[in-house]
């Protein structure tokens, strides 16, 4: 029974056999999945695909890379499907000075105007930050954002970083990379984050784990995720996997 926590099943990637994925994530016992949005199309494919399974869920929310196309309006569009019931937080938002697609100080300004947002409806919010590590924490912290539930997405910065952010009261979130060979810094996070801020999820269909690093991702491999994380805090898969679901249900609030 496992939860993966941030896949993007909306994706064009899965317009072929979207449905053939979902149904071989159930049987292999992926219970509940999280599908973020990246732009207003994706969020709203998000919340049809949660609509159409009980057992999915969405986020709404626009991404760093496209935040130059965000204006009120479509604000205000994410603010009208925030509210519907399969919606559980924002996201997934953030920073990206890596690949810097949208000028930083629009991408400052969307990522402050969404936290706000998600404030407002009182929803946690799933971040992406890549190597803007300074700007997101301080912004979070000015925002108060931890107050209504921060998920780190993904999280690739250092574990004092990590130690930091479970001290605020956020979750870790770790995706595949975890499993690879040369992962010393994602071990490392794992090896200091407390089970009780840890959550799994597979980034599809991005960032396969190993053993099938080099194929396309889908949820079913979280699997693989939760068996390196287990082995790595010393507990059996079977814990490992009831944390992870019993922390997921309750960021997200799910009953
Ligand atoms: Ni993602």
């Amino acid at each position: 029974m496992l939860f993966d926590s941030h896949t993007h099943l909306d994706a064009e990637q899965f317009d072929h056999d979207r449905e053939l994925v979902i149904k071989r994530a159930c049987l292999n016992g992926i219970s509940y999945m999280l599908n973020p949005g990246a732009d207003l199309s994706s969020s709203v494919k998000a919340v049809e695909l949660a609509e159409a399974h009980d057992f999915i869920f969405a986020a709404v929310g626009v991404h760093p890379h496209d935040a130059d196309q965000l204006d009120t309006e479509m604000l205000s569009m994410i603010e009208h499907l925030a509210k519907k019931s399969v919606v559980k937080a924002i996201g997934e938002i953030g920073l990206d000075y890596y690949r810097n697609l949208s000028p930083k100080d629009v991408q400052i300004y969307w990522f402050r105007e969404q936290l706000r947002l998600a404030k407002r409806l009182n929803l946690p919010v799933i971040i992406h930050d890549r190597d803007a590590n300074d700007d997101v924490l301080r912004i979070l912290k000015e925002e108060k954002s931890f107050e209504t539930g921060v998920l780190m997405h993904c999280y690739s910065g250092s574990r004092e970083l990590a130690e930091q952010y479970v001290k605020l009261g956020a979750m870790i979130s770790l995706a595949g990379p975890v499993t690879y060979k040369n992962a010393r810094k994602s071990v490392e996070v794992a090896e200091v984050v407390p089970i009780s801020h840890l959550m799994i999820e597979t980034d599809a269909p991005y960032l396969t784990p190993e053993p099938n690093r080099g194929k396309r991702n889908e949820p079913m491999y979280v699997r693989s995720t939760c068996e390196r994380l287990a082995t790595i805090k010393g507990i059996s898969f079977e814990e490992m996997a009831a944390v992870t679901m019993a922390n997921a249900k309750r960021f997200f609030k799910i009953i």
